[in-house]
């Protein structure tokens, strides 16, 4: 399992107020929010005798009350209320109680830093201020679980000739990346020929700018005659079972139809649902029973694996 932040939910699945426990990372953690939007994810168990916060513990007075003897956990983890005790224990007094990882919400959506040997982090999340712009909308893909680590997925996108006998796509391209620390980089860009929902020929040019920061995120900016954003997430869940989202950013069209069906098009694409190009939809059958082969057998047609393997391996502790 690599190091990284990753996207545990999204800022939308955690109402102020709520408790709940979701499985990342191979284990399960409790996260809440308590009434002032603060997040919190530690592991589940109280410290004082073991009871999991998350089945009937609740947030009062913004602290998380464990379900057994009422004990109060803030967003940091520490503990600030022992109902029944004259006075809290000093050790409670001068560390966290709860063990935790490092949360940050962005973009909409709640992440945590997780590192095996619980390393703090190495990079901040990267910001997309397109998705708490008022000018543009936001919409989430259903969420893909996939038989397979964040490496494979992430390696698709250098493996272009998959694009052809996978995806479909015509002609086959060069992609170069540029490896920066965390940061991968590629960009695409050439003129194509549309046709709109009036049947009517379009020429545009069309662009694509890949970035992908660690290995939980990547953020694609798409330019055919409309704009589009990609945030995709890629979470592990379990050691062998990974986490897929798109959230897709746009421009709202909505006053301009044939520039809203283009958008459409574009992202059922992206997704697989219809079009020439056939989208993440037909790499889950491939990613869900392919193994990984440490020394594939490689020919010179092939995209530049190894070199983000290189990159790749960075994330590994
Ligand atoms: S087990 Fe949580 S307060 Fe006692
Ligand atoms: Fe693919």
């Amino acid at each position: 399992m690599p190091y990284g932040w990753f996207c545990v939910l999204l800022s939308e699945e955690l109402e102020n107020g709520t408790v709940t426990s979701v499985r990342r990372f191979g284990r399960e953690w409790v996260i809440f929010r308590d009434d002032e939007g603060n997040v919190g994810m530690f592991e589940p168990h109280c410290p004082h005798l073991g009871a999991h916060l998350a089945i009937g513990g609740k947030i009062e007075g913004g602290l998380l009350r464990c379900p057994f003897h009422n004990w109060g956990f803030d967003h940091q983890g520490y503990c600030r209320n022992i109902p029944y005790a004259s006075a809290l224990p000093g050790k409670l007094i001068r560390e966290p109680a709860l063990k935790g990882l490092p949360v940050v919400e962005m973009n909409r959506m709640i992440w945590a830093w997780y590192h095996p040997n619980g390393d703090r982090p190495l990079w901040e999340i990267t910001s997309v201020p397109e998705a708490i712009d008022d000018n543009w909308r936001s919409r989430h893909s259903q969420l893909f679980e996939i038989r397979t680590v964040p490496q494979e997925i992430a390696e698709n996108s250098v493996d272009t000739v998959h694009l052809k006998y996978v995806h479909g796509q015509a002609a086959s391209l060069d992609i170069n990346s540029t490896y920066d620390g965390q940061l991968r980089t590629t960009a695409i860009e050439g003129p194509m020929t549309l046709t709109d929902a009036n049947g009517d020929k379009v020429d545009c040019l069309f662009s694509v700018h890949f970035e992908q920061i660690g290995p939980g995120l990547q953020v694609v900016r798409m330019e055919r005659h409309v704009k589009l954003i990609m945030l995709i997430t890629i979470t592990p869940a379990e050691a062998e079972m990974t986490r897929l989202r798109f959230t897709f950013l746009h421009p709202d069209y909505q006053h301009d139809t044939v520039r809203q069906a283009m958008l459409e098009d574009l992202i059922e694409e992206q997704i697989g649902w219809c079009g020439p190009y056939a989208g993440v939809l037909a790499d889950l059958p491939i990613w869900d029973n392919k193994i990984y082969l440490r020394t594939p057998l490689l020919c010179d047609g092939d995209g530049k694996i190894m070199e983000f393997r290189r990159w790749f391996a960075q994330f590994y502790a």
